[in-house]
């Protein structure tokens, strides 16, 4: 099989079917990307995708040409990125490149999308290729809904492998290559399965905004958000995941994909209200971690905030709209100074903003702590010894996660805020 793109979802899906004992030609167009993944290195961190990739080493090649990639594949996996155009709509122009780039494919070979694409695109997809000649190709949704993090566990034991196909026998065939997985099989038509995907990230986007306005009255009225999502959640109709209070979504897709559903609807005249209010509610909620600063130190102008993770989320080195960008660029703007720590990720596309290499050294001085990324090792922190060290009399500790427990932080001697809590 052919891999177009060597991202997160082309490599995690490269490496999972090389280790079901496919043959996998990962090809991309950055020739620095091809070199590392030829020297042994992984250009992304995702937790065991390197061991996976070094195991099935020979069963993997990576190129910049699209010839050797396709030649004798019978499956061609399109893995390549799809950001917002200024429009808000999906920018498809990678997945135009691959299907043009395609040509002399004279057996039959299956196309499957990967990339996240608006209703719509298959059957688009599906006209150029039959007007490029390549009617023989077939064509298969199989959105991806693994989560970065655990992008590797989420594909080898899928809640669910969704396959919208327009001829019954390509959906076989793609059911078929994922022998040794035990998911779940939902077949579709095309646009039931580009609709799926869309669909799931708004309803987990709907539950966080959801909890976060909770939080929020929460704050207002005296209760606790945490107790409160443990109750709801039990509710056998409710669940608990996706109840965690905090500072909002960011990431590669959920932003994104949000905001081509809306601009779906809206292309097709429907005003998707419910969507648009969960969006909005992720944009407030960051800001108002600045509120909560504000009530403690008055003007931030000329303070210095330290900002604990950079990464969207734990345990991945993706920036992409994470809430960090949002707050370092809301500080700068009111005059503070921003020092950011993230074990992996680097923040470098913001001004001002300094980034060190440990937790110490971004809180040495400061007014102020946001924890904006739950990273395992800020629970290990003797929160005590660290607030000493700062050198700050009263420092303000923002948990933009809920992390450390309100009391012993407090008892730390930090004020401690964080998110739907009581405050002290
Ligand atoms: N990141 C996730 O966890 C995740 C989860 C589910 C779905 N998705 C969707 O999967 C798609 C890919 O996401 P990603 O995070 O892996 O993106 P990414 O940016 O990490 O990787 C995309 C790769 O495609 C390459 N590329 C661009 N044009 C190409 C071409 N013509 N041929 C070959 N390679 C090309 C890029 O150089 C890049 O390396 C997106 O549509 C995204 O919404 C991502």
């Amino acid at each position: 099989m052919a891999v177009f793109g060597a991202g997160y979802v082309g490599l995690v899906t490269g490496a999972c079917f090389a280790d079901l004992g496919h043959d996998v030609v990962v090809r991309d167009v950055v020739p620095d990307r091809i070199d590392q993944l030829r020297a042994g290195k992984v250009p992304i961190h995702e937790p065991g995708l390197e061991e996976l990739l070094h195991r099935n080493a020979d069963r993997l090649t990576y190129t910049l040409d699209v010839g050797e990639a396709v030649r004798d594949a019978e499956f061609l996996y399109v893995a390549v990125g799809t950001p917002p155009t200024y429009s808000g709509d999906a920018d498809l122009s990678a997945i135009w490149t691959v299907v043009d780039e395609l040509g002399g494919l004279e057996g039959r070979a299956v196309m499957v999308m990967k990339s996240t694409v608006p209703v719509g695109t298959g059957a688009k997809v599906r006209h150029r290729l039959d007007e490029r000649g390549l009617g023989h190709i077939g064509y298969v949704s199989n959105p991806e809904f693994t989560a970065e993090g655990t992008a590797v566990r989420d594909f080898q034991h899928p809640d669910r492998i969704v396959i919208g196909a327009f001829e019954d026998a390509d959906g076989d065939a793609v059911e078929q290559l994922h022998r040794g997985i035990d998911g779940p099989f939902v077949r579709s038509d095309v646009p039931s399965a580009e609709m799926i995907k869309l669909a799931a990230n708004a309803a987990l986007m709907t539950r966080i905004s959801f909890i976060n306005e909770i939080a929020n009255v929460c704050e207002a009225t005296g209760a606790d958000v945490v107790q409160v999502a443990e109750g709801v959640g039990l509710d056998r109709r409710i669940g608990p995941s996706f109840l965690r209070a905090g500072i909002g979504y960011g990431g590669s897709c959920f932003p994104k994909d949000s905001l081509a559903l809306k601009q779906l609807a809206a292309n097709s005249g429907y005003h998707f209200q419910l969507l648009n209010a969960v969006i909005e509610v992720n944009e407030l909620q960051k800001r108002r971690v600045i509120g909560k600063l504000q009530q403690h130190l008055g003007s931030l102008r000329g303070k210095t905030v330290a900002l604990l993770g950079v990464a969207f989320k734990p345990n991945t080195d993706d920036t992409r709209e994470a809430p960090s960008l949002v707050l370092a660029g809301r500080l700068a703007a009111e005059g503070a100074r921003v020092r950011a720590w993230d074990p992996i990720a680097t923040i470098d596309s913001l001004a001002g903003v300094e980034q060190v290499e440990t937790v110490a050294a971004a809180l040495a001085g400061a007014d102020a702590v946001v924890l904006v990324t739950e990273w395992p090792e800020l629970a290990e922190i003797d929160w005590t010894a660290a607030r000493e060290s700062a050198g700050v009399a009263e420092p303000v500790f923002v948990d933009g996660r809920n992390m450390l427990d309100p009391a012993s932080m407090r008892d730390s001697g930090w004020i401690y805020e964080s998110i739907g809590r009581p405050s002290a």
